[in-house]
């Protein structure tokens, strides 16, 4: 009996490894990403500089990041102003709206 159970969970330990390594390497392409598109020109993880901080936007929209998600997606693609100040953030036309999905995704978990 205790053997089955142990079999069973060394397997549900390797699973839970394979996991973790995958969405830590997701991660990581997705800021891999976001550096290869320039996003970092102006934002950065904690502190605002031309547009926003990522936290400071995770933070923001934590509480509807769900409904959310889609709308900030397509404007990361189109750009568009007025919710930060007065600077608007220029078009990413080179981002892909899967592209821009898994970014969002990316910095609506930043929230510190
Ligand atoms: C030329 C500067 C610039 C670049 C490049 C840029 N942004 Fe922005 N971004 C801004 C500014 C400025 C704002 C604030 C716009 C506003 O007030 O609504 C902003 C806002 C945002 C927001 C918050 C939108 C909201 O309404 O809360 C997200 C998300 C975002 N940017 C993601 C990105 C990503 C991802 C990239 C890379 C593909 C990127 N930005 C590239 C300047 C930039």
């Amino acid at each position: 009996m205790f053997n089955v159970f142990s079999r069973y969970a060394s397997y549900l330990i390797v699973l839970y490894l394979f996991i973790i390594s995958f969405s830590a390497r997701a991660q990581e392409q997705t800021e891999t990403l976001m550096s290869d598109k320039m996003c970092y020109a102006c934002h950065q993880l904690d502190s605002a500089s031309i547009g926003p901080s990522w936290q400071a936007i995770a933070a923001r929209h934590a509480k509807r990041k769900d409904q959310l998600v889609e709308v900030l997606a397509g404007k990361i693609i189109r750009g568009g102003g007025g919710n930060w100040g007065l600077v608007p953030m220029v078009p990413n036309q080179r981002v892909s709206e899967e592209q821009a999905l898994l970014m969002m995704q990316w910095i609506l978990d930043q929230a510190p």
